[in-house]
């Protein structure tokens, strides 16, 4: 069995395995997520050696590890599902009451053709619907091998290390993960690709830099990271839909097609036929990675301060894109940062808008936070913000609506001096 090491691992304490290992012990040589995925591609090419007698392929322990502190909600992905059901449901129904409309209609007459044409789109989108819950029941929301990780190899996790902040489950919802899978795993989403992640991509001069992506969603910025820059890579982020989704293609494999558009808005369609278009994840032959390394750690960003105490981690690069402007305190943010990359030459790239979320308590402004990053020790090595909008979910939005919403992302490179 190729997963044996992180199927054993979970569902289990650490304390209760051969192999437990103190988190503290290796953070003075080590930064910690490295200290973790190092260990762990050992333990797992070790594993792999002793119960099969040899590792037929890097393929074989090469697969992305899911890292939790703590056991993840799974009954929340159910849950997501079944909203999600309940939504389309409702949008169903929003048409069929259209349908009525125009089959008890008193003021027109030859109505045939149009009705034919409203039943027809009911009938489809049940259809896609349908087929559409079903890949997210069977293979996307569904819950992921984990390995956990605990501070002091304690055997259960004292609650009270992880603060309980706000929980914001705006991300688990299908329709966040599908639109995350369009911009990272199929064609339609290449161009937004070639636009923001290329450019990260380039900050990355040499091989083997370990990099943090917080707010990392699918995943593949940090996958790119890994496999093009040969860089040691910890994805992090918050959502468990976001991280289940990202499990399927990372960790199982798995392939398959989705119908991203189907519940859009009904405003501003140019073209009806639009709606149905079924798109393939992933778009590349395979997910390996082979110089690199990746792994995925489902935590809050935040959280990462009980995991490091008072302690300066080492990272060489963190990469945020798209993810500042989720924070509560961006203050926050920019510590932690601060704390994780290497006091001296650690980089930090961004990119993205400044769409500071609801429940932002200061939403600066460009020049405003250009201000803020200096005056905390970063030096800016290049600053600036797009001209040109960028979609965010699939670089054809303009063909199908006769509106649309793109961003203008903030780029800059800072590095600590
Ligand atoms: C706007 S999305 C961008 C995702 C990805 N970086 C991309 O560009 O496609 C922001 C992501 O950050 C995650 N996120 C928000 N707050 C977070 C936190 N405090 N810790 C970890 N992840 C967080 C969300 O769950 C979401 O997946
Ligand atoms: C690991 O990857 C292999 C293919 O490379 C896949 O068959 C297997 O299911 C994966 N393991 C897990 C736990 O998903
Ligand atoms: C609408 O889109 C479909 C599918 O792309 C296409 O076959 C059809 O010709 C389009 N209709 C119009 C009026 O442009
Ligand atoms: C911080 O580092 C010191 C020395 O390396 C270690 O003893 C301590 O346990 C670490 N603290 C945390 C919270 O990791």
């Amino acid at each position: 069995m190729a997963t044996a090491s992180s199927s054993k691992l979970s569902q289990n304490s650490i304390a209760s395995q051969p192999h437990a290992w103190s988190f503290h012990d290796n953070v003075a040589a080590l930064p910690f997520s490295f200290a973790i995925i190092c260990l762990l591609s050992v333990f797992t090419l070790l594993y792999n050696k002793t119960s099969t007698g040899v590792y037929s392929s890097s393929a074989r322990w090469n697969n992305v590890s899911f890292i939790v502190f703590q056991e993840p909600d799974w009954t929340l992905l159910h849950k997501c599902v079944e909203q999600y059901r309940t939504q389309n449901l409702r949008l169903l129904q929003t048409l069929s009451q259209g349908l009525d409309i125009l089959l008890h209609n008193q003021e027109l007459t030859n109505l045939d053709r149009i009705t034919c044409r409203v039943q027809n789109r009911i009938d489809r989108l049940s259809k896609i619907f349908d087929q559409d819950q079903d890949i997210l029941q069977r293979q996307l929301f569904v819950p992921f091998d984990t390995t956990y990780v605990l501070p002091d190899g304690e055997p259960t996790i004292s609650t009270n290390a992880f603060p309980s902040r706000a929980v914001d489950h705006s991300y688990d919802d299908p329709h966040q993960v599908v639109a995350h899978i369009v911009r990272d795993w199929t064609a339609e989403g290449k161009q937004i690709r070639r636009q923001l992640y290329d450019w990260c991509l380039s900050k990355i001069d040499k091989p083997g830099l370990r990099i943090l992506v917080p707010g990392a969603g699918m995943g593949r910025l940090a996958w790119e990271l890994a496999r093009n820059k040969h860089a040691w890579v910890e994805a992090l982020e918050s959502s468990v839909g976001m991280a289940a989704a990202a499990a399927s293609i990372l960790q199982r494999k798995q392939s398959g097609m989705i119908h991203p558009f189907s519940s859009d808005q009904f405003s501003n369609e140019v073209n009806s036929s639009h709606r149905y278009l079924r798109v393939q994840y992933p778009d590349v032959d395979d997910v390996e990675i082979f110089e690199g390394h990746l792994s995925y750690t489902v935590a809050d960003f935040l959280s990462l301060n009980s995991v490091l105490g008072n302690n300066q981690s080492q990272l060489d690069a963190v990469v945020t894109c798209f993810f500042l402007d989720t924070a509560t305190n961006v203050l926050e943010y920019i510590a932690m940062i601060t704390k994780l990359l290497k006091p001296k030459g650690g980089m930090w790239v961004n990119v993205g808008p400044l769409q500071w979320h609801q429940k932002s308590l200061i939403r600066l402004s460009a020049d405003e936070l250009y201000s803020l990053i200096e005056e905390v020790g970063f030096k800016i090595m290049e600053w600036g913000v797009d001209v040109a909008p960028i979609e965010y979910r699939s670089s054809d939005k303009l063909v199908r609506s006769t509106h649309y919403d793109a961003y203008c992302p903030l780029r800059f490179v800072a590095v600590l001096d």
